[in-house]
């Protein structure tokens, strides 16, 4: 089915839902603000580009600051331009117009439908004395963004196959020669087509021991020797993101090899995990599998003898790979809606605590780092192999990330469609 009809679906299931979480939360309708540009600091007069209310995206990818949208059950969705132009900056160009045959389209603020209407925004300043933000509401909206409908994994399959042009045009730099992290970066921006301010998340681009930094984006500007590249960037489109990592390794001797291993026992983990995933399951038991397969790797390589139920139990597993299994995945990389209750104590950074559901599109990214600050306090433990692990530091991790829509029978992995291997040699 073409875009447009994928997302006139989209809208109809849409205004279904709102109608019913409006009636659920008291209201009669709903407006919604695109955004306003944020001034880069308060004593300056510049403004940093627009990233538009995600739950206006929800609806449609318009990325143009003033605009007010009107849900009101029963009525056509209503857009409401802003009359004001400007002569220093226009907005960006649409890529798609896909959307507009959904929405009556005036210039202006709204008229108000009778009733008690609520305002959904960031810019609390546009609210115009309407009960902003309340929070029985948006969560009830949030839920909404919690499965997808068949246009929102269309637009997150192209989010995909961009992203992959990026990541392909990354390996080959890598394997070409020593690079510079930044020219890397500057690489991935064009090979994606995207600005910086574009891009879902800021691009993680790290050399060697960065990749133990979990969010590396203070470029080295000079060109590095460098046996390891963990590159974690993503595209959009139409407001959805992709969440793509790869992980390379280059060069020969005894610890290439050994975390050349690593990397392939990670390969095989995260693989086994997208098998794993069942409507039904808890998130959480996934990621305590991760944890288990973590540790079989940590054995494999040779890094720890222990048994795999002692390095869980005794945290080991969890020094070596910190953070959750993965995410939500739509109009924000870390998307809403999936962490209603906390995790258990002894996952403190998991973000998706759903029992697993047909719709869902989530990351499965497990990782294995040298960290430092969190591998100090084990130091005197006997049974992990230090000096294999501090000459596996100048690699600094490894992580590998897939972004995957589940289906009644198992999974559909947008990204290994387009980017079929997880890392390796490059
Ligand atoms: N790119 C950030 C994350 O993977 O969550
Ligand atoms: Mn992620
Ligand atoms: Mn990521």
């Amino acid at each position: 089915m073409e875009l447009a009809a994928l997302h006139r679906a989209h809208v109809e299931k849409l205004a279904r839902e709102t109608a019913a979480a409006l009636e659920k939360t008291g209201f009669s309708a709903v407006v919604i603000h695109s955004g306003t540009l944020l001034k880069r600091t308060e004593a300056d007069d510049q403004y940093w580009p627009l990233r538009p209310t995600p739950h206006f995206q929800h609806w449609l990818p318009l990325p143009e600051p003033g605009c007010f949208l009107v849900i009101a059950p029963g009525r056509k969705p209503a857009l409401h331009r802003s009359p004001e132009q400007s002569f220093w900056e226009a907005p960006a160009p649409l890529e798609s117009e896909h959307f507009w045959g959904s929405f009556d389209v005036a210039v202006g603020k709204p008229s108000l439908p009778p009733g008690r209407v609520a305002f959904v925004g960031d810019d609390l300043r546009a609210a115009g004395g309407l009960e902003a933000n309340p929070p029985s509401l948006v969560s009830a909206l949030d839920q909404l963004r919690v499965t997808k409908t068949p246009y929102e994994i269309e637009c997150l399959a192209e989010a995909n196959r961009r992203g992959a042009r990026g990541h392909e045009e990354l390996r080959k730099l890598f394997k070409g020669g020593d690079k510079a992290e930044l020219e890397l970066h500057l690489a991935f921006l064009g090979a994606t087509r995207q600005d910086d301010a574009e891009t879902p998340y800021k691009n993680i681009v790290a050399l060697g021991r960065h990749a133990a930094t979990l969010h590396h984006i203070a470029y080295e500007k000079r060109a590095q020797p460098a046996g390891s590249l963990l590159l974690d960037a993503g595209a959009c489109f139409a407001g959805y993101c992709s969440d793509i990592t790869r992980t390379w390794v280059k060069g020969g001797g005894a610890l290439a090899s050994a975390y050349g291993q690593l990397v392939a026992g990670l390969e095989s983990t995260q693989q086994r995990l997208c098998a794993s995933v069942r409507v039904g399951m808890p998130y959480e038991e996934l990621h305590d599998q991760s944890h288990r397969l973590a540790a079989g790797v940590l054995r494999e390589v040779g890094i720890s003898r222990s048994s795999v139920d002692e390095l869980v139990s005794r945290g080991i597993t969890r020094a070596f790979y910190p953070h959750g299994l993965g995410h939500s995945l739509g109009l924000q990389c870390h998307d809403v809606g999936c962490a209603l209750r906390p995790p258990r104590k002894d996952n403190p950074f998991l973000r998706n605590t759903t029992v697993i559901a047909e719709g869902q599109v989530f990351t499965i990214e497990p990782g294995i780092y040298f960290i430092d600050a969190l591998l100090e306090p084990l130091r005197d433990s006997a049974d992990v192999d230090w000096k294999l692990v501090d000459g596996l530091a100048a690699f600094g991790g490894v992580r590998i990330e897939d972004d995957v829509v589940v289906k009644a029978d198992g999974i559909r992995n947008l990204t290994r469609e387009v980017l079929p291997q997880g890392g390796g040699v490059a």
